[in-house]
């Protein structure tokens, strides 16, 4: 495949750690291997990636799994696109996407999304676009929802500017959560560096995504209450997102978390 001008956006899907919440499923299996309804987990956001036209990406696992990676998605030729891989070799925390795609992401802009976010239904797609267009700065996804305090917050003041944002925060000022997509400039991979821990030890989202919002560089997009969004990192949410994606399927949806069918949509592919 030929290179990819600098302009053009590139992707990130990581799909590490340990998956401790949902062992012991994951005492084996890789969590963004678990199948949700008729496909593996990763290929959700995967088919995200692609709807919004990114044909080069990068998915990063632990030592233990990429293998496996590897051989389910392979070089990206069957479906039009390139795939890099990469390790995460100790689970720091979800900037250390970043870090450790910096190489991959040179000064293109960057669509990171976490392996276990699942959407449909709404206009995220359109909205990528639209953010990947913005010459500089960053961009994060917001949904509401009545369960706010197991998710990253962001909150508004009255004129909608971001006040702050807030990692699982137990009284959230707020009922928009952070979701698992974000696109970046090429600085985020120099700000995700010199992040600190946090109490629990690892660096946060937040914290990265604070470092724009204090020099004026974040947008906050907030999706339409239609839009379905799943974080599948839980026994009870992936339950649900598999029942979820499902009824979508029975009702139509022949495109969730089947990248080779939006290849073809694309004509990336015969
Ligand atoms: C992570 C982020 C959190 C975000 C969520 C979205 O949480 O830390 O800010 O709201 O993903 O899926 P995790 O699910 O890894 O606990």
């Amino acid at each position: 495949m030929k290179r990819s001008p600098e302009t053009e956006a590139r992707g990130i899907l990581l799909a590490g750690g340990t998956g401790s919440r949902l062992a012991p499923l994951t005492d084996q299996m890789s969590k963004h291997l678990l199948p949700v309804d008729e496909t593996p987990m990763i290929c959700y956001p995967l088919a995200t990636l692609m709807q919004a036209g990114i044909r080069h990406i990068l998915i990063i696992s632990t030592p233990t799994h990429l293998a496996e990676y590897k051989k389910l998605l392979g070089s990206g030729e069957t479906l039009g696109v390139n795939f890099e891989y990469a390790e995460q070799k100790h689970p720091e925390g979800l900037p250390q996407a970043l870090t450790i795609g910096s190489a991959f992401m040179k000064s293109h802009p960057v669509v990171l999304m976490l392996g276990d976010n699942i959407f449909w239904g709404g206009s995220l797609i359109e909205r990528l676009g639209t953010a990947i267009r913005e010459p500089e700065g960053a961009t994060l996804f917001a949904i509401e929802q009545p369960n706010a305090e197991q998710y990253g917050v962001v909150e508004f003041g009255g004129d909608g500017e971001i006040l702050a944002l807030s990692e699982k925060p137990k009284a959230p000022k707020s009922s928009w959560v952070i979701t698992g997509a974000y696109v970046f400039d090429r600085h985020a991979a120099e700000f995700a560096a010199a992040l600190a821990p946090s109490a629990r030890g690892e660096t946060e989202m937040t914290d990265l995504l604070e470092c724009y919002r204090s020099r004026g560089l974040l947008r906050a997009d907030c999706l339409e209450p239609k839009t379905r969004w799943f974080d599948a990192g839980t026994p009870k949410t992936l339950a649900a997102a598999a029942q979820a994606v499902g009824e979508a399927r029975q009702a139509g949806n022949t495109f969730l978390g089947k990248p080779g069918r939006i290849a073809s949509a694309n004509g990336w592919i015969a």
